[in-house]
């Protein structure tokens, strides 16, 4: 179809001029027989001016039009007369008075306003079930821009760093050690399944074997896992391994591609090198091991203070080994009671027994366990939290993990509210990245009654911590690195295990898992390994969320074309669905639905 320019392209310099547009109507306005069209296409708006007095075919056409509708217009490009110009388009200055139109496709009436405030007020399933209509919005627009854009950058900097990108299959096996996987049934193979592929997490390193030494991949991963905002069953990672790198290598490296995707699309200098913590101090200080440093309320350890305590609740959990956290809400004396018990919820359902505080008002302590309270310990409460009249603390008492956490959660709350009543401000464009390091290396799972991957098992030890795997697998740090933004894991990865002996032992003698399901599911690994396996290392980037952030979004739902509701659905395309009995026979699959409620 041939326009002349696009919707936020014409200017004064045009002026006298004449045009052809194509795009949707966006808006009619009818003042006092002149109509306004604003005309949008996928970089911006026009207003067009039709006089259909001067031309009858005009009128007849514009009867007919509808928002939505899709069209061609040819007119002259005239300056708009003084005070009606808006300064807030490219095309503010101008409009262009039709001479002709084309109606190529009349819309039927949207289910939604397709402005940003109009359609951010309306339910996401119905934008979802409509997304070619939602995706028509401008914040929508620039999303999918601004993703292409980021996008691009990686692959032109990891181009330059003599990486090179291979596909790895989707198609994968099962070796559940992560996530939970999705099975594809073999039709040739009956009975058999793949594995939709959780990350590229072996075949990069098969690759390092086989020699490609710099690789990288904008790789689509699959988990089966409970979707949030910042998680869907299919996302998008940066996936990156290079051979005879250390740490240091992989920092330097991600820091500069984070550089370079900042600098491009938000256009703003991030500092490097970024801060590192870690894992421990980020329990310690913030609850979380991805905390949001954009704000202070750190938890401060008072477990020494009540040691001794005449508040048994206290005094008892520390001599059982656990730890007392508090956090000083500064200004939050106000809670209300909703406010206070959805925190008490919040800290339940972390396991907290329940959330002791002290509210500071005119000079006095009101908390119910205030009583039980020495003078020392208001003294070194009052000293090290920093009270003052109007503030609030929160504690947990609990083994020392629980209790970071709980108030680690309470930290993330409280900031809300306080937010929420403008005592703090917190911005999304407040960029605060951290590198958190030396995680353990395993974690012990209550449930399953062994130790398991903290990050996943091809995770080298810090090499001082090796002798440790058999005496105290607990203490063993792990090379494990996350880049975390703003309270959200950004990235995550390790430098891995390349001696086959090292990486048997911690299948078997550490992880429990029986010799020959670990030659099973990873004996070609092994093998492979043996035929000179280099030192190597990576990390995975989360695209989707990255460019969340970027969007000044938290919901990774914002920035991919079309995603799954938190049911997993597509509300569009209506997936998933049933299939037919022959297409269950040709897999060998039979079903067994639960009957629903
Ligand atoms: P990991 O499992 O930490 O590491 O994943 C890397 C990053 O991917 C993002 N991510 C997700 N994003 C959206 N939806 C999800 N369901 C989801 N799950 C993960 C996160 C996370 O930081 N193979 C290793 C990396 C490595 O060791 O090189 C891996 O997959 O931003
Ligand atoms: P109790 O003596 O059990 O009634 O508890 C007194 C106060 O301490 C209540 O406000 C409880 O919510 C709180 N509390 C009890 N156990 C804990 C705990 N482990 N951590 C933090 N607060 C607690």
């Amino acid at each position: 179809m041939k326009h002349t320019h696009h919707c936020a392209q014409l200017t004064s310099a045009d002026i006298g001029s004449t045009s052809t547009l194509v795009g949707w109507v966006y808006t009619i306005r009818d003042q006092g027989g002149i109509i306004f069209v604003d005309l949008r296409d996928r970089k911006g708006i026009t207003q067009i001016k039709v006089e259909p007095h001067d031309n009858a075919t005009l009128g007849e056409q514009l009867k007919h039009l509808k928002d939505e509708s899709v069209i061609s217009i040819t007119g002259k490009v005239s300056a708009r007369p003084e005070g009606t110009q808006n300064a807030g388009l490219p095309t503010g200055q101008i409009e262009v008075v039709a001479d002709s139109i084309e109606i190529h496709n009349i819309a039927a009436t949207p289910p939604f306003p397709l402005d940003d405030e109009g359609g951010d007020k309306v339910n996401e399933e119905l934008r979802l079930t409509y997304r070619y209509l939602d995706l028509r919005r401008p914040r929508m627009r620039r999303n999918l821009a601004m993703r292409h854009k980021v996008t691009k950058s990686i692959r032109d900097y990891f181009d330059a760093e003599e990486f090179i990108e291979v596909e790895t299959p989707f198609l994968f096996k099962s070796t559940p050690e992560g996530a939970r996987e999705y099975l594809v049934p073999s039709r040739i193979h009956a009975g058999e399944f793949y594995a939709l592929s959780q990350s590229p997490q072996q075949y990069k390193q098969i690759l390092m074997v086989a020699g490609v030494e710099r690789y990288f991949q904008i790789a689509r991963c699959f988990r089966d896992e409970a979707l949030r905002a910042d998680r869907q069953m299919e996302f998008t990672q940066i996936d990156v391994e290079a051979s005879f790198v250390d740490r240091e290598d992989i920092y330097a490296l991600f820091e500069g591609m984070v550089k370079k995707i900042w600098r491009e699309a938000a256009g703003v200098e991030i500092e490097t090198p970024i801060l590192r913590m870690s894992y421990q101090e980020a329990m310690n200080r913030f609850g979380v091991d991805k905390p949001d440093m954009r704000f202070g309320l750190e938890l401060v350890d008072f477990s020494e203070t009540f040691r001794n305590s005449s508040f048994k609740v206290f005094a008892g959990t520390v001599k059982g080994g656990g730890a007392i956290k508090a956090i000083n809400a500064k200004g939050l004396a106000d809670i209300t009671q909703g406010e206070l018990k959805s925190l008490e919820d919040a800290a339940k359902s972390l396991g907290a027994k329940g959330l002791a505080f002290i509210k500071v008002e005119g000079g006095e302590w009101k908390s119910p366990i205030v009583k039980f309270f020495a003078e020392e310990e208001k003294a070194a409460l009052t000293e090290q939290l920093g009270l003052e009249d109007g503030d609030i603390v929160f504690f947990a008492a609990a083994e020392w993990e629980r209790a970071c956490t709980i108030l680690g959660r309470g930290r993330l709350d409280a900031a809300a509210l306080l937010q929420k009543r403008g005592k703090i401000t917190i911005r999304p464009d407040d960029w605060k990245f951290l590198w958190v390091i030396e995680f353990p290396l395993m974690t012990f799972d209550g449930e399953a009654g062994r130790f398991v991957a903290t990050h996943h098992p091809f995770t080298s030890p810090v090499p001082e911590d090796i002798a440790l795997l058999d005496t105290d697998p607990k203490a063993v740090r792990g090379q494990h690195y996350d880049l975390v933004l703003n309270g959200m894991e950004l990235g995550g990865g390790s430098i891995r295990i390349h001696q086959p002996a090292l990486q048997k032992k911690v299948f078997e003698d550490v992880l429990k898992i029986p010799q020959d399901v670990v030659e099973s599911r990873f004996g070609y690994m092994l093998r492979a390994f043996e035929y000179g396996a280099p030192p190597h290392g990576g990390i995975a980037f989360g695209l989707d969320r990255m460019v969340a952030l970027l969007c000044g979004t938290t919901s990774i739902r914002d920035v991919i074309a079309f995603p799954k509701t938190q049911r997993g659905q597509d509300l569009m395309a209506q997936s998933p669905t049933p299939v037919t009995a022959r297409q269950l026979k040709e897999l060998h699959i039979q079903t067994v639905v639960p009957e629903t409620e």
